[in-house]
């Protein structure tokens, strides 16, 4: 078992550390850098088509949502696109609007959770054209949909998702700079750009895993905290709620992400000495580094502790917060993938200074196949 594992106590932790590789595999292939285009070899949609959708709604469940949520920044900024990000357990029970010039994209690492499989079908019945990006080769939502995407990350065996969150990000990336190509709404010279800088990822997560020995101190002091709150703004926000299920799910202390701006809307009133804050503030102009920097200040002037993921070279948010943790500079779309890392570690080194089964965590199944 411990082969299996290479050499790692946990399946989940050396599948964060493989994340260099699993995205290197999302990536190899599927980037035209000369044409600044994305190629996928099972792609059957022509150019009137992509131009003809009017509208793209994405379905998945847990950390596979939090990945949609990522995704919609992602296409509506480079394809121009409004995106709807969808709870696929409530899709079929709402009466939902899909219209033949909608785009219906499922996520899952399974490709077979059942809400999502639910949800999927019922779209394409109702005549939108399908995509489904998975993990799991010859899934049912692979088999279901009109066209589908892998995300090549490898066997995820931890039942807490890690490096199928990062490669899916990195595949709707992709997604994003091909319908961007192919609704004209990216030149070539900017899909270049944003294609460069994809080949630069798996470098960079490599470079942030080495903030490990950091992670693991913060762990060691907030291992019996009671509940945690995570900050982020834009596409930091999926981000934070990421942190918080992965925190949740293996070390069962409650936890809650918030877009940053919600946060004097009710949770501040949480706030005390006892309450850790983990807020991601790369400083980019399109997550607000400002406002994320205020909300810095009004959790230290509460008490609250704040754990602050920054750029390297950050010196504002390193006199403010009570600990940092440095993550290499990253555009506003890839610094989600970047930061992720860090609390990925964090739920891990605490659920395992917990004495928790990290990999089998109570109540959980890696593939919830029923509704
Ligand atoms: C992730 O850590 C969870 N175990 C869970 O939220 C999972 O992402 C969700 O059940 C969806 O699974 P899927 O990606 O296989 O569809």
């Amino acid at each position: 078992m411990m082969a299996e594992k290479g050499g790692y106590k946990h399946f989940m932790h050396k599948e964060i550390w493989e994340q260099p590789r699993a995205i290197a595999d999302t990536l190899r292939g599927r980037m035209l850098l000369s044409e600044g285009d994305v190629h996928f070899d099972t792609w059957n949609l022509a150019a009137e088509q992509v131009k003809s959708f009017t509208k793209v709604t994405i379905l998945a469940c847990g950390t596979s949502w939090h990945s949609g949520v990522a995704g919609k920044h992602m296409i509506e900024s480079l394809a121009r696109l409004p995106v709807e990000v969808e709870l696929a357990s409530e899709f079929r029970y709402r009466d939902p609007i899909v219209e033949k010039s909608h785009l219906v994209i499922a996520i899952s690492q399974s490709g077979e959770t059942a809400d999502t499989l639910g949800a999927f079908k019922e779209a394409k019945r109702l005549g939108a054209h399908t995509l489904a990006i998975c993990n799991v080769i010859g899934s049912a939502m692979t088999r279901e949909s009109d066209l589908h995407i892998l995300t090549n990350a490898g066997p995820e065996i931890g039942v807490a998702s890690t490096k199928a969150f990062t490669t899916q990000l990195v595949t709707l990336y992709l997604l994003a700079v091909k319908l961007g190509r192919m609704r004209g709404t990216l030149s070539v010279e900017a899909a270049q750009e944003h294609l460069t800088q994809l080949t630069q990822v798996p470098k960079m997560i490599e470079d942030v895993l080495k903030c490990e020995p950091q992670v693991k101190r913060v762990a060691r002091e907030f291992m019996n905290a009671q509940d945690f709150l995570f900050l982020g703004r834009g596409p930091m926000h999926p981000v934070a709620l990421e942190g918080a299920l992965k925190l949740k799910e293996i070390s069962y202390i409650h936890a809650e992400g918030y877009a940053g701006g919600e946060m004097k809307h009710g949770p501040i009133a949480l706030i005390d000495e006892k309450m850790p804050v983990v807020v991601l503030a790369p400083k980019h102009p399109h997550v607000a580094y400002e406002k994320i920097i205020g909300n810095i200040e009004e959790v230290r002037a509460r008490g609250g502790k704040v754990i602050a993921v920054i750029d390297e070279d950050d010196a504002q948010a390193d006199s403010l917060a009570d600990h940092v943790i440095r993550i290499p500079a990253a555009s506003a779309l890839l610094a989600p993938v970047v930061a992720t890392i860090p609390l990925q570690l964090l739920a891990y080194h605490v659920a395992e200074m917990r004495g928790n089964d990290v990999d089998q965590p109570r109540n959980l199944a890696k593939s919830v196949t029923v509704e």
